[in-house]
């Protein structure tokens, strides 16, 4: 269920604003104010105001001096001047009863005693007003939907990704950006992403718990550097799972990334021991690199998660057979026996060369039907619940373009997971595109689809525990 825009203190009006103000607005290219006005007047279809003491227009758009003088209601303030002025703009929207700030500058308990005492003023005004706070220290909110957009990248720099089904949150700005930016770039869908920064008011839980009702998501990624509050997250966190998997990256784990982690977002970084305890209490899936959770999060947002742990690997190639049948292994996985009614339909129309038991490699001359046969047999073997699919697609047997469109048609068959793994270079890369855009979640290297099939599996084990 969608979260009620008039719920007291709800977070929505950061995602679903009726009407948003930018306080800061700047006609200064250069600026921060001036990016957030320009990427909200190119998109946000929504009311918008822009603040600003000095200017009467920026953008050819007419300027107030403060936000009292706006004469309708405000969901959203988006606030950028400098930390010393925030405090009394902020008490200025919990007067004119604004729902949802987000605070862009910086200068806050990240840089030391006194802007964390300077925090402590934003928190107050906060409860004061029941006016929720995003950052301060932070980049905000995106949404596909709605084009709520308060980064300040300009669209030159950044695309934004289309829309989509996974959401990210990152106490990170940089690493939001990061984020999207891939996902822009390999034209993956994303609903929401949040960048919270000092996390004053509105945190990592807060987020979770909003996205877990979210009809838009279905998966949540988040990058985390510390939690700031422990056994919050953790309650949280074990009821998001059992509605939908959270992929989370946490860094400052060693001496060095805690200390840089306080200078960055103020977090205090906790034990990784800790840490860890929580991420398998809870169910969350925990990955160690951007790459890694860009990987599992393809896969959960476009596959079923599995029902159990026998995988079939087929493959025209016995190397990167082989290389799968390590890697899913490695992370607790079978490689299952197909049933005799498999192997027995398959003989019968397959050359002797070819290798009917798992990984099953079909032999550098199967073309489209071969595969097809394959597919279609082993989907339909009820002692496998996934499937990996590697192709060297360079061999002239294959005809690229309906090869795509054969392995498509079989998706979501018997509900089992299928991810494709293509190695090489120009010619893997050009179909790797075409599986994406049609929900087949595609990697360059066994190491990777294993990976992302096992993030469908332990996902599938959870499911079914509850
Ligand atoms: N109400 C409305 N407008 C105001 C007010 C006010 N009270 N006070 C100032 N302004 C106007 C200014 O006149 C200026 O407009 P102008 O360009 O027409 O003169 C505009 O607001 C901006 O104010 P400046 O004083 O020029 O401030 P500047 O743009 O240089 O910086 C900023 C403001 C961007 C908020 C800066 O202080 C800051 O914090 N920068 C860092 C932001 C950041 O990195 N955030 C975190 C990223 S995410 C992460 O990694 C954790």
């Amino acid at each position: 269920m969608v979260e009620a825009l008039e719920e007291p203190g709800s977070i929505s009006p950061f995602f679903n604003p009726k009407s948003v103000a930018v306080i800061g607005a700047s006609s200064k290219q250069k600026k921060i104010g001036y990016v957030i006005a320009k990427n909200f007047i190119e998109s946000f279809t929504a009311k918008l105001f822009l603040i600003n003491p000095n200017a009467q227009e920026i953008l050819s758009h007419k300027c107030y001096p403060d936000i009292s003088s706006v004469p309708e209601n405000v969901d959203l303030a988006v606030i950028a001047v400098p930390a010393k002025s925030v405090k009394e703009v902020l008490e200025e929207c919990g007067k004119k009863g604004v729902k949802a700030a987000v605070v862009i500058s910086s200068g806050f308990r990240e840089s030391g005693k006194e802007g964390a005492g300077m925090e402590e003023e934003l928190v107050r005004i906060s409860r004061k007003y029941h006016l929720r706070i995003m950052g301060p220290n932070c980049m905000g909110v995106f949404s596909s939907t709605s084009m709520v957009d308060t980064l300040f990248i300009p669209r030159y720099r950044l695309k934004r990704p289309p829309q989509g089904k996974i959401a990210f949150i990152s106490q990170s700005g940089a690493s939001g950006i990061a984020f999207l930016d891939w996902a822009a770039g390999e034209r993956i869908g994303i609903s929401k992403f949040a960048s919270y920064g000092n996390a004053a008011d509105i945190d990592e839980a807060d987020l979770l718990e909003f996205l877990a009702r979210d009809e838009e998501t279905k998966v949540i990624a988040m990058y985390l550097e510390g939690v700031k509050e422990g056994r919050k997250f953790a309650k949280i966190a074990r009821e998001v799972t059992k509605e939908k998997p959270v992929i989370v990256l946490k860094s400052g784990i060693t001496e060095s990334g805690a200390k840089a982690a306080l200078s960055h977002t103020g977090s205090l970084s906790g034990t990784d021991e800790i840490f860890n305890a929580v991420v398998k209490q809870t169910g969350m899936i925990r990955v160690y690199d951007w790459e890694e959770m860009f990987d599992i999060a393809r896969a959960l947002a476009y596959q079923p998660a599995a029902r159990g742990n026998r995988v079939a690997v087929i493959t025209n190639g016995g190397g990167a057979g082989v290389m799968i049948a390590d890697e899913l292994e490695k992370h607790g996985m079978t490689i299952a026996k197909l049933s005799e009614k498999t192997v027995a339909e398959l003989e019968m129309n397959f050359p002797p060369h070819v290798t009917l038991h798992n990984p099953m490699d079909l032999g550098g001359d199967a073309d489209n039907e071969r595969f097809r046969e394959a597919l279609g047999a082993v989907i339909d073997d009820d002692s496998v619940d996934s499937l990996i699919l590697t192709c060297i697609p360079h061999t002239p047997t294959i005809d690229l373009e309906s090869f795509v469109d054969m392995v498509v048609d079989t998706k979501g068959k018997n509900d089992k997971p299928l991810v494709v793994c293509l190695p090489g270079g120009r010619v893997s890369l050009e179909i790797r595109e075409l599986f994406e855009e049609n929900g087949i979640p595609t990697y360059p290297t066994p190491a990777r689809a294993a990976l992302s099939l096992s993030a469908l599996v332990r996902y599938g084990g959870l499911k079914n525990s509850g």
